[in-house]
Order: C-alpha cells, then structure tokens, then sequence
C-alpha cells in the first residue's frame, strides 16, 4: 500500500519534472539492444572521466595559486609569515594537508587524469581494430584524433601546475620538443615561453589547461556527438564488404531509448567509475614531490608522467636528433589522422586487414615497451643495436600471429565465399540490403537469405563478430 503510494507519488513528481523541462526531446538516438555492453560505450566512458575532471578541477581552482611568488598560504611555514616555496606549490601543498578532503580530491584529479587517458586509449584503440573509422565514420575519427592530441595536451599543461622541481623540469624537455614541431612549433612558441620567466610559462600553462584546452575539447567532444548521433552507433566489424554502416528510423524505432534506458546505463557505469576513482585516491594518495628552486632537489630525475615516457625515452636513443624525434611523432599523428583515406578495403573485421593488424599492433606495442622502458630507465641513452635488439623479436612474432589469423581467416572467408547458400554475399550483421544496393532501403529484419535470425536481426542479441 505504502509502496504504492510512494511509486505513484515519485511518478507525478518526475512526471512534472519531465513535462517542464521536455527531457525527453533532449534524448538522443535509440541504440539497438546488442550494444548494451560496455565495449560499445567505452567512448561515453571517457566523457564520464571527462566531467569528473571539469568538477574536480573547478573545486581545486578555488584553492589553486597560478604564482611564482611567495605567498601567506600555510605551507609549513610560522603562522603569518611568508612562504620559502613559490605559491602554485604551496597552494598544492596546502589542499592536500590542509583542506577537508582536499588530498581526496587532488588525488583524485590526477588518477582521474590518468584514467581519462587510458579510457580515451582504449576508446582510440577498439575504434582501430574494428574498423569503426570506415565510411561513413571518417569524421568521427579525425575529430576524435584532434581530441586525443588535446586530452595530451590538457595532461602536459597540467603537470607544470604543482611546479615541482619534477615537473618543471619534465615540462622544459616537452617544451623543447614542442617547439620543434614543423610550422606549429614557431606558432605555439611565444604563445608557451611567454616573457620568458617561471611565471610567464607557469600563467600560460594555467590558461592553457583550465580555459583553452577544455573550451577547444568541449566545442570537439560535441561536434563528435553530432557525428555520432548523425549515423548511429557503428554495427559490430564484419567480413561482408556490403554491410551497411547506417542505420534507418525504421530500425531506430526498434532500438533501446536513450531516456531513461541508455541514460541509466551509463549512470551506472559513471558511478562505478566516481566509487573506484575515489577508493583509489582514499588508499593511495599522491605524494607531493619538492618544488622548484628546492635547492635539495638538484638530483632529481626529469621524468614526464607515465602517457609521454615513449616519447622521452626515444629522446635517450642515441643518434636521434629532436627533430628526429619530431618527424616521427608527426609522421605518427598524420598516419592516425588520415587512418581512414589509407585502409579503403570496406571490410571492417581486424582479420580482413592484415596490414593495418599488423600495424596496429606494432604501433602498440612500441608504446607499451618504450613506456616501460622509460619507466625503468629515465634518462640513460640506448644505442640503436639495443632498440633493434628488443623490437626485433616484438615486429616478427607479430608478422607471423597476423599472418597465420589471415591466413586462416582466408580460407574461411573463401569457403563463405563459394557457399551456395548465400551464393554473392557474406553474413553482415544487418538483414539483406534491398535491391537499390548496400545504400538502399533495408528489407526487414531476418530477412538476410539463410542468415539465422540471431545474426540477422539488429536487437535480437550479440551478432557476435567483433563488437
Ligand atoms: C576525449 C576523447 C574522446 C571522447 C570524450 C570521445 C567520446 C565519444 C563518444 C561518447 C562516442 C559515442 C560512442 C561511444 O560511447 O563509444 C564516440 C564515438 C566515436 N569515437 Fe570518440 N571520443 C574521444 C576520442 C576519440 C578518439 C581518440 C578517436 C579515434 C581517433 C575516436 C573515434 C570515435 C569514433 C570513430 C566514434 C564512432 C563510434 C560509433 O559510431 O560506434 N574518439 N566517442
């Protein structure tokens, strides 16, 4: 009775809420069934990370000093005296000692940091191997380029802002790089170094990461919606070069509503992300290194945060120049950006595009060794015989796993190819398209000629290949 009462009660409330505001016309697009897995939505994952950043880091601005000078804060020092360190440290110092849950909450920002990064990675990274970034997602995947290029940057400007001894000196080497940059280098060049002093940099940086960064993240991550919403979720990766990769109003309207089904979903997931975050901010807090112009700290190894360990530990091979360095760093950014002019197979399994596998893998697998590697030895050169001696096994082990899946894989396809029953087409994830082609109006679900059900019909279950 009561819980009748109060379920009928909470109605009208939401009911009047929902009328008032007109959520409903906010939804987005209805999604099909089969995508309620969290490899579908990682890149909602990394807008989660995201939001928690922007209310952290509006919460740690109160508190934050963007200064060289010495400051009144209490940072160790007699009360009403002033501070022997520069303010932006002992700023720092003061929200993770001195503020109520403020190590919580630096702490926090900072995995966060890391989070988003690794999310946003993950997100880049399924996005490749599935092909999701093929007609008609070419967009989608630059824009998302751009974006990860500025999530790095927010990390980089980020980093100066404690003004330890650490970052500082980390911040120096990037810089130096930075500038090197072909054409950008000498545009963002006075932009970063300022009027030359700690605090002309240390300004810039701040503006940089609470204001222009976000702003520029901001106005992409909802250009990349648009794009999103505009073509529907992308269908699981598949051999069938006819697939269709858009969907119609008419399968939409069989989909899951984004309000409240998706929306909950999601919230689910963001607090399961806010609960983690803060559990491992409570268990391990950061620990703040000394600050700058610490006279004990003139041993202290230059070492940038665990995403840009690759790129100092290329600077420690021996006979690359900088600009070395820079060529490859911006043959890489202009290989992602135009990933989708590049692979122009319309086959989107990972298993159908050995070469871009092949790539793929390798490009990671340089990260994650020159990361540790970094890691294990900042500073300290290697002589390209050493580089060559523990990549080559990594490239070769790699030619033959992709050549062996092809080739396994090929046989298979081949074998789907000469089928009768499904004489000129593969299996896609989406019904037979209709006699105007792959970009003709849909025949309906279950329709696809000997496809199961189960595989032909959008919500009805995982199709099962890739996704
Ligand atoms: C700050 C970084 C990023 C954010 C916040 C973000 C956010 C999103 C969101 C919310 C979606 C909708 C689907 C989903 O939730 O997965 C999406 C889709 C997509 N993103 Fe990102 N993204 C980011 C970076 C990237 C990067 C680095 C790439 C690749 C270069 C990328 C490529 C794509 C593509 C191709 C889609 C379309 C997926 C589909 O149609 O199923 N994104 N992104």
């Amino acid at each position: 009775m009561f819980e009748r009462t109060f379920n009928r009660s909470l109605n009208r409330v939401w009911g009047f809420i929902e009328e008032r505001a007109g959520i409903p016309k906010w939804a987005l697009r209805p999604q099909p069934e089969f995508t309620f897995k969290p490899s579908y939505w990682t890149g909602a994952f990394v807008v989660n990370a995201f939001l928690y950043q922007v209310v952290s880091g509006l919460l740690l601005l109160l508190y934050y000093q963007p200064s060289t000078a010495f400051t009144l804060t209490s940072c160790g020092q007699a009360a009403g005296a002033l501070s022997t360190s520069p303010a932006a440290w002992c700023s720092t110092y003061y929200i993770i000692n001195s503020l109520p849950m403020g190590s919580l909450l630096l702490s926090s920002h900072l995995y966060g940091a890391y989070a988003m990064i690794f999310l946003m990675l993950v997100h880049f990274y399924r996005q490749y191997y599935l092909g999701v970034y093929k007609k008609p997602r070419e967009f989608s995947w630059m824009v998302g380029t751009l974006m990860m290029m500025l999530t790095l940057g927010m990390g980089f400007t980020g980093y100066l802002l404690p003004y330890t001894q650490l970052s500082y000196n980390a911040t120096q080497v990037g810089l130096v790089l930075a500038l090197r940059l072909p054409t950008v280098g000498p545009l963002i060049g006075p932009f970063l170094l300022a009027d030359g002093t700690g605090q002309g940099l240390l300004s810039r940086m701040f503006a940089a990461h609470v204001l222009l960064i976000p702003l520029a993240l901001g106005a992409l991550l909802y250009a990349h919606i648009a794009l999103f919403e505009s073509h529907g979720i992308a269908p699981p990766a598949t051999s069938d070069p006819t697939q269709r990769r858009r969907w119609t109003e008419k399968e939409d309207k069989k989909g899951v509503p984004f309000w409240p089904h998706i929306f909950f979903y999601m919230t689910k997931w963001a607090l399961l992300y806010v609960g983690l975050l803060l559990g491992i901010a409570a268990l391990w807090p950061w620990q703040l290194p000394t600050y700058v112009g610490d006279l004990s700290a003139a041993g202290v190894v230059t070492e940038p945060d665990w995403y840009f360990l690759w790129t100092f530990k290329i600077v420690d091979f021996t006979g690359l120049t900088p600009v070395a360095v820079i060529g490859f760093s911006t043959v890489l950014i202009l290989y992602f950006l135009f990933l989708p002019f590049l692979d122009r197979s319309p086959r989107t399994h990972p298993r159908d595009r050995p070469i871009f596998l092949f790539l793929g893998n390798s490009l990671l697998a340089f990260f994650i060794l020159t990361t540790v590697w970094g890691g294990l030895t900042p500073g300290i050169q290697i002589s390209p015989a050493q580089v060559a001696f523990r990549f080559a096994p990594v490239l070769a082990l790699n030619a033959i796993v992709v050549a062996l899946f092809y080739l396994r894989y090929q046989r298979s396809y081949q074998a789907r190819l000469e089928s009768r029953e499904r004489a000129l087409r593969l299996p896609g994830v989406y019904g037979a398209t209709g006699p105007a082609g792959p970009t003709g109006p849909a025949v309906p679900v279950g329709a696809a000629g000997g496809l199961p059900a189960s595989r032909a019909a959008p919500g009805a279950g995982a199709p099962g290949e890739g996704g």
